[in-house]
């Protein structure tokens, strides 16, 4: 059972922690779980995070390593199944998914949204427009948001964006971890929760959602199974929290989405 403080991270497994939980419990799973699929080429997806998969030029990073990145293609469809039908488990019924996925491992990601028990309800494109083009290619500068519910749910809430156009943090804007997602695109996925409502992350990495829930006025509970990761999270909840503004002024906030 999740008791205030209104956010908390947990060090350790996703799937552990999640077992925790008690059903039906939450209102919302905002997560970007490792993609397992990152580097140009089969060797890089045994490479480190950071200095090998996610820094093209393979050159040494500022950033801790992070974990559950190195499954090969029927290993992390396995491993997602798992934790997805755990995170329906805790999922109060008409509750939502929202979930980070990239171009390669897109068709993966809505098969296994739909084998763990979760009505798939679409995609949202994140186009990142500082991506690099390359000669004789298609720029590819996406990344997506599959979404889904556990069973039918209900019209009502705010109208949300069908995608988002925003840059990923950069080492010179603060970026304590080497996928951290723009906060101003979290605070937008949260509001698909009720306000007030219970948001959990399961790889909570740097905080993000942590972040992003503070500020929309949305619960928070984390998992992150990196301890210096853990630590960041911690870290940033607590600096949003002195950040905050009161319930009903978040409008002053500039949410930076395309809608
Ligand atoms: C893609 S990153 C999340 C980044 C995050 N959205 C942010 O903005 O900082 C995924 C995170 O999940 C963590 N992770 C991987 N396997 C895990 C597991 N089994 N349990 C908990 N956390 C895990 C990784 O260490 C990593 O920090």
């Amino acid at each position: 059972m999740i008791q205030e403080p209104s956010a908390t991270v947990h060090l350790g497994d996703a799937i552990a922690w999640l077992q925790t939980l008690d059903t039906a419990s939450i209102d919302a799973v905002v997560t970007d779980p490792p993609y397992s699929s990152g580097g140009m080429v089969r060797g890089d997806r045994a490479g480190t995070t950071t200095k090998i998969k996610y820094t093209g030029d393979k050159a040494n990073s500022e950033y801790a390593d992070f974990s559950g990145d190195n499954r090969d293609q029927r290993g992390w469809g396995y491993w997602m199944t798992l934790w997805l039908s755990e995170a329906l488990r805790v999922t109060k019924p008409g509750g939502v998914l929202v979930m980070f996925c990239d171009w390669r491992q897109l068709p993966t990601a809505t098969d296994v949204i739909q084998s763990g028990g979760w009505v798939w309800r679409g995609l949202l494109p994140w186009i990142k427009p500082d991506s690099r083009p390359q000669l004789g290619r298609f720029t590819q500068n996406s990344e997506f948001v599959a979404w889904g519910s556990n069973g039918p749910m209900p019209f009502e809430g705010d109208c949300l964006p069908g995608y988002y156009l925003a840059r990923a943090p950069r080492a010179n804007e603060g970026r304590q971890h080497i996928t951290q997602k723009p906060v101003d695109v979290l605070r937008s996925l949260v509001r698909i929760a009720p306000r007030g409502g219970l948001v959990i992350d399961p790889f909570t990495g740097s905080g993000t959602t942590g972040v992003a829930c503070i500020h929309e006025g949305r619960r928070f509970a984390g998992c992150e199974s990196v301890a210096a990761h853990h630590a960041t999270a911690l870290n940033r909840i607590a600096v949003a929290r002195g950040q905050a503004v009161p319930d009903g002024l978040q409008g002053a906030f500039d949410l930076g989405e395309a809608s």
